[in-house]
């Protein structure tokens, strides 16, 4: 059994949620965030929703476009916020098959530095708290999603390592996932493999190639992920899952008729090496910065 700590009052990271960390390598705080904070990001989500213009997507999406343009508009999303939408809803002919708020994915992944809402969430005391009580010396919010899991159409997350798609040398990234929504097995919940983080290393690194146009993913380390002892990471509305670099994790399609929106937000070490081959990369005029930003 993964341990839940009550985090309604948090005010940093204890022993026992340290040494769960540890063991699990996922830690599982509930009440962190207030059922109104969640609403607050919801509202400001649609709204942004509600102000995308899906003109250009269109163009960039059509089924005539280059696959080349549909890699620029996701290489270039790390300093922008982007709208990235579900497989399932399209139709054959590419068309969209729902209104737009009930057919978007996700979207990525500059918000903590470029919405007010979503930065001073991101910049959080406890969040700080969190990142410095785990380790990190110089915590750097470099990546955020809000995820929407749709309704029936939600796509499955195969199991993965955050690691290998925000690498540091030495390892040193935490993933902090926020139920926005209440997140069950029935609606697409996060699984994980507790203590996985210990057996084997970064099975895989996604990389830039030299020309920075595209991306490849090349394969470190063969050990299979031990998926026979997954669990499930259900967490109600307002329960911020930690979890670092190396802990694999997945998520199933969502069939049911909730959605299950999440907010994630990924801080590296500013102490540690960040390589140049990253997929997501800071134009000079949007460097990344810290929580006293
Ligand atoms: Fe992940």
């Amino acid at each position: 059994m993964i341990p839940r700590f009550d985090a309604s009052n948090f005010d940093g990271i204890t022993s026992e949620m340290q040494e769960a960390f540890d063991c699990n390598g996922v830690l599982v705080l509930d009440g962190l965030v207030s059922a109104e904070m969640c609403d607050r990001l919801k509202t400001r989500m649609a709204e942004m929703v509600d102000s995308f213009d899906t003109r250009e997507h269109r163009s960039v999406f059509s089924s005539t476009s280059e696959a080349h343009a549909q890699d620029l508009y996701f290489l270039e999303s790390g300093h922008e916020i982007r709208f990235f939408m579900e497989e399932e809803a399209f139709d054959k002919a590419g068309k969209l098959t729902k209104p737009l708020p009930l057919a978007l994915n996700k979207v990525g992944h500059a918000m903590h530095d470029l919405d007010d809402t979503f930065s001073r969430f991101a910049r959080q005391k406890a969040f700080r708290l969190i990142c410095e009580g785990l380790g990190q010396k110089k915590p750097l919010p470099l990546q955020s999603m809000y995820i929407f899991k749709q309704p029936h159409i939600g796509g499955e997350v195969v199991c993965h390592q955050d690691a290998t798609y925000l690498r540091t040398e030495p390892e040193a990234c935490l993933g902090l996932w926020v139920a926005i929504e209440d997140a069950t097995t029935e609606n697409g919940c996060l699984w994980g493999i507790p203590g996985g983080h210990k057996t084997g290393g970064v099975r895989e690194a996604f990389r830039r190639t030299p020309d920075g146009d595209a991306t490849f993913t090349e394969t470190l380390e063969e050990t299979p992920f031990d998926e026979d002892n997954k669990v499930p990471l259900e967490a109600p509305m307002g329960t911020v899952l930690v979890f670092g670099g190396k802990f694999p994790h997945m998520s199933s399609a969502n069939r049911s008729d909730k959605s299950r929106h999440a907010y994630t937000l990924h801080v590296i070490d500013g102490a540690a090496h960040y390589p140049a081959d990253n997929w997501l990369r800071r134009p000079d005029h949007l460097p990344l910065k810290g929580f006293d930003a």
